[in-house]
């Protein structure tokens, strides 16, 4: 059987960010929703870390926070439909993953299928995992950089909707690597965000093809 065709929404959006970390690709996201660059807002910030800075960041801008710690829900398979369930309550049209270090059960793949972005400091398929801009320096490769891709229980590998590219130097630190690569993350991650609600993102297989 062919694989059905998806089309993004063209709509005003409701969107829910899940981060662990410092938050700064949801930042770069809400800053083009207050700029008007997107049309959409941010219903819910979601932490497995009650201690993100990015979490902090959502408060401090007044936006709607939860922290849900695994201690507090072991099983993974509740813990993710709390979310779900959390996220169903708001009507969130799109999930976006940014700095989220929990890896999804397939189950919140399937529910939010076509439906969740992921934010990659790597040119995927190469480099999934952790550690990825070292990996890219001990690789030697000249160019690395950064993928926006929809989520797929495969993880790191579902369809791919935005790439940049950035050179690795010869005297890349990982460090130095990482924030080359994260200045092109905070450009192309809002990006993806605005087509998807231009209704403009077709996924057609892997492929994914802006309309
Ligand atoms: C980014 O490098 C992103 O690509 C990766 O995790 C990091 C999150 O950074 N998935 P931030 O929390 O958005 O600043």
């Amino acid at each position: 059987m062919p694989d059905e065709i998806f089309r993004s929404p063209k709509k005003h959006g409701r969107v829910m960010v899940m981060l662990s970390g410092r938050g700064s690709n949801f930042m770069a996201i809400h800053d083009a929703i207050l700029d008007k660059r997107i049309d959409a807002e941010i219903a819910l910030v979601v932490s497995n870390k009650a201690e993100a800075p990015g979490l902090a960041a959502a408060r401090d801008r007044g936006l709607a926070t939860m922290a849900l710690s695994a201690k507090e829900i072991p099983d993974r398979s509740a813990y993710d439909r709390k979310i779900i369930a959390e996220a169903e309550s708001r009507g969130i049209d799109l999930i976006c993953l940014a700095g989220y270090m929990r890896v999804l059960t397939p189950e919140f793949c399937l529910a939010y299928q076509n439906r969740a972005l992921n934010i990659h400091p790597a040119l995927l398929p190469s480099f999934p995992g952790l550690h990825v801009q070292q990996k890219a320096i001990d690789w030697g490769v000249r160019y690395s950089g950064c993928t926006v891709h929809f989520v797929a229980a495969d993880v790191d590998m579902g369809p791919i909707v935005l790439q940049a590219v950035v050179p690795v130097l010869q005297d890349d630190s990982e460090d130095s690597l990482a924030a080359r690569i994260l200045v092109e993350e905070h450009r192309i991650y809002p990006e993806a965000v605005r087509l998807f609600f231009e209704g403009r993102l077709e996924v057609r297989g892997r492929r994914v093809f802006i309309i």
